[in-house]
């Protein structure tokens, strides 16, 4: 049984706290939804039990798929136990498989356009700026990383943008876009961290293209909870089934 320590960091949308074991965390998921760089905020009743539940269902998968994530299993319905990161890396990296959000935005785009290859971005991690797009220079200029390390990453990306396409698309859903996060653990080992939910990816139903992640939050499109139980329960019918 994993004994909750102590409060380490309060995040948005999350707690950590420490444990019994120096080398893992229990993340503590909580019912804030935020947009525009934390601009528009509500409580959403029972995000954080659907997210945790939907993250948790993923990671087991992308686990089992060979991916080194800093996931461990799911403790109860707002918590889960992770692997600690000694090193966050302050990147996010976003891959596109159709135009939406902040790049039809900035292109022009009709938001739904095909995208003829995937689009990897990278963006800083800073609530001061608005986490910015930068390229893989900037990154290592400003020493966030290296290129040895960004070329890792980004083979890793590419394999779980495939991968996660692929999930996605045997319950019916299109990942039109979705960010991912890396950490390093105490021995160097680079893993996935932070979660992988509708609040961090954008999931479109592929018969109706209705938008199931935080875009209904952000277009104030009502029915959120609805939204995320419905990607919860047909990632737990393939699970199970
Ligand atoms: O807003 P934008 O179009 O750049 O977002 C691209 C993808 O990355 C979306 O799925 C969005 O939910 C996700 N994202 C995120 N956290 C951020 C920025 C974007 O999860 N801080």
């Amino acid at each position: 049984m994993e004994i909750q320590g102590e409060l380490l960091y309060t995040g948005k949308t999350k707690q950590v706290f420490t444990t019994d074991n120096p080398e893992q965390i229990i993340i503590h998921y909580k019912d804030d939804a935020l947009a525009y760089n934390g601009i528009k905020r509500a409580q959403i009743a029972n995000k954080g039990v659907l997210n945790n539940k939907i993250s948790s269902l993923i990671y087991n998968k992308l686990e089992e798929e060979g991916f080194n994530t800093h996931f461990i299993k799911r403790l109860s319905d707002r918590d889960q136990l992770c692997k600690r990161k000694k090193h966050l890396i302050q990147l996010e990296f976003i891959v596109r498989n159709i135009a939406a959000g902040s790049m039809a935005k900035r292109l022009g785009l009709k938001t739904g356009t095909q995208l003829s290859t995937p689009v990897y971005e990278i963006t800083y991690k800073s609530d001061e700026l608005s986490d910015p797009l930068i390229n893989e220079h900037h990154a290592v200029a400003l020493g966030l990383s290296t290129y040895d390390e960004l070329a890792e990453i980004h083979d890793i990306v590419r394999r779980l943008n495939e991968t996660l396409k692929r999930i996605f698309a045997e319950i019916g859903i299109t990942l039109v876009d979705v960010k991912f996060e890396f950490g390093r653990t105490a021995d160097g080992t680079l893993v996935l961290a932070d979660e992988i939910s509708p609040d961090t990816t954008r999931l479109w139903d592929t018969k109706t293209l209705e938008s199931l992640d935080r875009d209904r939050f952000r277009k104030d499109l009502g029915k959120i909870s609805e939204a995320y139980e419905e990607i919860l329960n047909r990632l737990s019918e393939k699970a199970i089934g």
